[in-house]
C-alpha cells in the first residue's frame, strides 16, 4: 500500500544529474523557474566525461544513478541534465523505471533552425551526442531549410571539469585553445550570407565557456542552450502530474527570514568525485555555500564488462 500523501510526494525533491558539473547550468535555470522545489543534484565526476565513453557505459551509469536517487532521496522526477546521457540512455530509463517522471535534454536544434537568419547553424556537442541516433534524427527533421555544421568537441567537457579546481593560466589556455580550434573547424561565423549566425551549445558543460566563445565569435552570433526550456518543460510535466510543490502559507513557516532559509535546506549537491571540485564549481557558478555539497554514498558502480 502506498502510504505517502500526495502533499508529501509533491514536497519530494527533484533529482538532477550530469556526468559532472555541466548540469549545474540546468540546475540554475530549474531553480529560477521552480523556486519552491527541492533539488538533489548528482555530479558523476568520478566517471566524467561521458562523451567519449560509449553507450553501454553511459547507460549503466545513468540507470545506477536514477535508482540511487530514487531509493536514497525519494525523488519525484529526474532531470537528465546531460545531452550525452539523454541520447544514450533516456529510452532505457523509460523502459526500466516507467513510473519515474523523466525530463531529458537535447541540443536546441529546432529553436536554432527557427531563429537563424542566415540558415547556417553551428553545433558543438560531445562525440557521444553527435554520433547518436537521436541527434541524427533531430538534425534530419529540422535540416530542410537550415544547414547544420556539427563539431564533436573531444576534451572540452574534461577541460571544463578540471578548470573548477585548477584555476589558472594552464587550464584557461587549454579551454581557450579548444574553443578556438573547434569554432574554427566549424567554419565562418557572422551575419553575412553563408555564415553561421547561431551556435548551439549541445553540451551542458559548454554553457560555462560562453564568455570564451563570445570573445571568438563576437556579439552578433547567438549562442543557444537548453537550460530555460528544460526548466519550463519540467514545470509543465510536474503540473500535469499534480506534483508541483506549492509554497507553504506564511503562517506555517517558522519565524525566520526567507534569507535565513539556507540554500542547503532546498538544495543538495552530491558528487561521486572530488568534494572540493564540486564546492568550487558551486561557489563559482551558482554562488552556493560549500555546506550544500557532499560526497555520494553510492556504490561505485563501474560496469566491469566495459
Ligand atoms: N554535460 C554533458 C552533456 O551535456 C556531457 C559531458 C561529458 O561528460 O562528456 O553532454
Amino acid at each position: 500500500m502506498n502510504t505517502r500523501s500526495p502533499l508529501l510526494f509533491a514536497a519530494s525533491p527533484i533529482g538532477v544529474f550530469d556526468s559532472g558539473i555541466g548540469g549545474l547550468s540546468v540546475l540554475q535555470a530549474l531553480r529560477h523557474e521552480l523556486p519552491h522545489e527541492h533539488f538533489v543534484y548528482l555530479a558523476d565526476s568520478a566517471h566524467a566525461p561521458y562523451g567519449e565513453r560509449g553507450d553501454a557505459f553511459v547507460q549503466a551509469r545513468t540507470l545506477a544513478i536514477a535508482q540511487y536517487l530514487r531509493a536514497q532521496h525519494g525523488i519525484k522526477a529526474l532531470v537528465i541534465a546531460c545531452n550525452t546521457a539523454t541520447a544514450a540512455a533516456v529510452d532505457l530509463l523509460r523502459a526500466e523505471l516507467p513510473d519515474l517522471l523523466l525530463i531529458g535534454v537535447e541540443p536546441a536544434i529546432k529553436p536554432a533552425a527557427l531563429s537563424s537568419q542566415t540558415q547556417h547553424v553551428g553545433v558543438m556537442a560531445t562525440r557521444g551526442t553527435v554520433e547518436s541516433r537521436r541527434f541524427k534524427k533531430l538534425v534530419q527533421e529540422h535540416g530542410q531549410q537550415v544547414q547544420f555544421h556539427v563539431q564533436a568537441c573531444d576534451g572540452l567537457a574534461r577541460a571544463i571539469e578540471h578548470s573548477t579546481l585548477q584555476e589558472g593560466d594552464v587550464v584557461t589556455t587549454e579551454i581557450a585553445a579548444l574553443c578556438r580550434d573547434y569554432t574554427t573547424a566549424l567554419g565562418r561565423f557572422g551575419l553575412k550570407t553563408g555564415e553561421m549566425d547561431t551556435l548551439v551549445l549541445g553540451c551542458t558543460h559548454y554553457v560555462f565557456v560562453k564568455d570564451e566563445l563570445r570573445v571568438l565569435l563576437g556579439l552578433d552570433v547567438q549562442l543557444i542552450d537548453t537550460g530555460a526550456p528544460v526548466a519550463r518543460q519540467t514545470r509543465r510535466l510536474l503540473e500535469r502530474a499534480q506534483l508541483l510543490n506549492h509554497p507553504q502559507p506564511a503562517a506555517q513557516i517558522a519565524p525566520r527570514s526567507v534569507q535565513a532559509l539556507g540554500a542547503s535546506e532546498h538544495l543538495q549537491l552530491i558528487t561521486t568525485g572530488s568534494l572540493a571540485a564540486l564546492q568550487a564549481a558551486a561557489a563559482r557558478w551558482l554562488d552556493l555555500p560549500a555546506s550544500c555539497c557532499t560526497v555520494a554514498a553510492m556504490p561505485a558502480v563501474v560496469p566491469s564488462a566495459i
